[in-house]
């Protein structure tokens, strides 16, 4: 098992790249299925979850090829198969291979889809949506098995700005012969990304940006070339950590305005942000203020990705910060981890209060999932002496070069395999 020796109190000074974003890559790359033909995903990142696409894309008969930062995807060849529970179950963005299979061949199996443990993660809306577009299920005790011979259009509207189900409804949409319109939409800059990739593709898609997407479908889709648009949560990380830690960061290859409300509360902490079309810098001297009240809420609202890493950031800092989670049910599983540091954090149903403490000591602690691992990482940063972080391996799932990244950035961290 990978573990992660850290020797908190470096600060980290330097420049980063950021990486294409992992939850747009991944429901682009399940879109490349509808393309009957061949795709470049440029700026794709070299990360985990997007090697599992890959599998899946190969296991229904698709060409993958990675040429640098770019993934090549032919799909001329794929065939109709049911993705096997080992694949799906790897991440919880299977879902839109599933949703893609659907829309390609007219039938899929839908079994446990993988992801981060948030609390449980239903696929009620995804159903409902496709139900509602003619799909037919069978359900056995592990899986549903969809038909969906007679598609019909319509109007949907989702109960809750899912960014899955309206992907789901998007690849779904563009192989109805009819308009379906989607009220309710999320409205996360991926869910943009990929209505530009399936608009490259031949797609009608309006009301992109909105709550509101109509969707012209029935067209024959071709191949096209796409650069998938920057990761504002690998970002967020970076900032956050640089936040705590102290030190002068750049980021570049990003875009400020997909996180305007992380900048603006990582600047009420005491940081001096600075900020160019496709840069960020960040100058704090470690010494942070109490935020008051941090509420995650569905795009354009603070990010449910960024309560994690953000809250590390907070540990130390004078006053108090309020967090709810307003998006999952279940998503304070790294409390316990950063408690272990010696942080004061009360929970009380969907909200954390950190009080913030003068001192972290290194401990031992665990990556409780993706961004709570980011989170255990950054306290560690902060913490006098030297821990260890264990199921590290999970960062790798949305990370690209993320310990080569902190040490660049004179981090004292060192991976080893136990
Ligand atoms: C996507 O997950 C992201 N994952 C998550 O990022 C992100 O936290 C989330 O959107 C919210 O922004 C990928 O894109 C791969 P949802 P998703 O459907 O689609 C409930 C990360 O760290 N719900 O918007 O699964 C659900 O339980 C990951 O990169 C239903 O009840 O999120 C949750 O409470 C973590 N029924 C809420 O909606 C459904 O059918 C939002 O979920 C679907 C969702």
């Amino acid at each position: 098992m990978s573990v992660l020796r850290v020797r908190g109190g470096e600060m980290l000074r330097g420049v980063i790249p950021i990486h294409g974003a992992k939850n747009s890559a991944l429901p682009i790359l399940a879109a490349t299925l509808l393309s009957c033909g061949r795709c470049v995903i440029c700026g794709c990142p070299d990360i985990a979850d997007v090697r599992a696409a890959g599998e899946i894309l190969r296991h229904l008969g698709c060409e993958v090829e990675r040429v640098g930062t770019s993934l090549i995807v032919d799909s001329t060849g794929a065939k109709a198969a049911e993705i096997p529970p080992e694949l799906m179950g790897k991440m919880r963005a299977s879902l839109g291979f599933f949703g893609a299979t659907l829309s390609r061949f007219g039938w899929g199996r839908l079994c446990a889809p993988g992801g981060c443990r948030l609390g449980a993660r239903p696929v009620n809306y995804h159903v409902a949506a496709l139900s509602a577009l003619g799909a037919e299920w069978s359900q056995t005790d592990s899986e549903l098995r969809c038909n969906w011979e007679f598609r019909v259009g319509g109007d949907l509207t989702l109960p809750f700005p899912s960014v899955g189900a309206t992907e789901t409804v998007l690849l779904a949409a563009v192989s109805v012969p009819a308009v379906v319109t989607l009220h309710g939409a999320a409205r996360e800059p991926e869910i943009a990304d990929l209505c530009g990739f399936l608009t490259a593709m031949g797609a009608e898609i309006s009301g992109v940006g909105t709550s509101d997407l109509t969707v012209r479908g029935g067209k024959r889709l071709h191949g096209a070339v796409w650069r998938v648009l920057p990761d504002r949560m690998e970002t967020a990380s970076y900032l956050a950590a640089a936040a705590a830690a102290g030190g002068d960061v750049t980021l570049t290859e990003t875009d400020p305005t997909l996180l305007a409300p992380v900048l603006e509360t990582l600047r009420k902490a005491g940081c001096r942000i600075d900020t160019e079309t496709k840069k960020i810098r960040l100058v704090s001297d470690g010494n942070l203020r109490g935020v008051g009240t941090v509420t995650t809420a569905p795009y354009p609202g603070f990010p449910t990705d960024a309560q994690a890493p953000v809250m590390a950031a907070l540990l130390r800092a004078k006053g108090e910060s309020v967090f709810c989670e307003t998006v999952f049910p279940d998503r304070f599983s790294h409390v316990p981890e950063l408690r272990r540091f010696g942080a004061e954090i009360a929970l009380h149903g969907r909200t954390a209060t950190v009080t913030g403490v003068e001192r972290l000591s290194a401990c031992e602690a665990a990556a409780t999932d993706l961004r709570g691992g980011m989170a255990a990482l950054i306290a560690a940063l902060c913490a006098d002496g030297v821990s260890t972080l264990r199921n590290i391996a999970v960062l790798d799932r949305g990370y690209e070069n993320w310990v080569e990244n902190f040490r660049l950035l004179g981090a004292d961290v060192q991976r080893t395999e136990e």
